[in-house]
């Protein structure tokens, strides 16, 4: 394709990068431990199985922030395997320091952007489960078209989980959670587990975030919903 062609074409986005200083911390980890645990998109398609050296349950999770909650779930969850991606590189750097100090072996890290992550690189019906918690929720009605859930997205979700998955997102945004409720329910080949337009209570896996139990305390309020995909 020309390069007016790839403009004419350029994805909007869902996040706008604001690098930020890395830790010395960060700098390191992404220098010495991303070798071992991180993933590029220049690898081209993976072969999950021979990236965590086993045959396990995987599960991806998109915009990990700064990987606390990724951490805990994979230290809670040694029998299962977890892809994080996570654009916004201090974060990522932050979850290999945590993978280190805590000897997690079953994470591994990708600072891409997930669409491309999930286009090129995850194979189709690989993956168990597809975790987007609180992701940038675009307050403003102009910024409504950068919310990373839309029909196309759910679209590309679906082909990569496989028959039966769950893709589970949460929100501290009620607006966004409802265009959630609005964009799954019209999608093709997803199923709500809780019932039609129902939410879901936060299930034990989901950690609950420092900066969700300051909300919780402030009588903020917080949706989940877990779609099935079809069998
Ligand atoms: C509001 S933060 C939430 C972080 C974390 N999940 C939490 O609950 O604390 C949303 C995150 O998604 C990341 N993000 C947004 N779009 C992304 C994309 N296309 N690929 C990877 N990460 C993305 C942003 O960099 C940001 O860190």
């Amino acid at each position: 394709m020309s390069a007016s062609g790839n403009q004419l074409h350029r994805r909007i986005r869902s996040f706008v990068l604001r690098e930020g200083r890395l830790t010395k911390g960060q700098q390191q980890a992404l220098d010495v431990l991303f070798p071992r645990f991180g993933v590029s998109l220049s690898q081209g398609p993976l072969d999950l199985e021979a990236l965590f050296g086993r045959s396990a349950p995987k599960i991806l999770e998109i915009g990990f922030g700064n990987g606390a909650s990724l951490a805990t779930m994979a230290a809670q969850h040694p029998q299962n395997d977890y892809f994080g991606i996570e654009v916004h590189r201090p974060g990522a750097g932050n979850l290999l320091l945590q993978i280190e100090a805590q000897g997690l072996t079953n994470i591994r890290v990708s600072h891409d952007d997930a669409i491309e992550v999930l286009q090129q690189q995850i194979p189709d019906q690989s993956l168990d489960a597809i975790y987007l918690f609180f992701p940038d929720p675009w307050h403003k009605r102009k910024h409504h078209k950068r919310r990373i859930v839309q029909s196309d997205f759910v679209q590309l979700i679906r082909r990569k989980l496989e028959p039966g998955g769950i893709f589970h997102m949460a929100t501290d945004w009620q607006h966004y959670a409802q265009h959630m409720m609005k964009v799954m329910s019209a999608a093709e080949g997803f199923e709500n587990t809780a019932g039609v337009d129902q939410y879901t209570s936060r299930p034990e896996y989901r950690p609950m975030t420092k900066f969700e139990q300051r909300g919780h305390r402030l009588g903020h309020g917080v949706w989940d919903l877990i779609f099935r995909r079809d069998v």
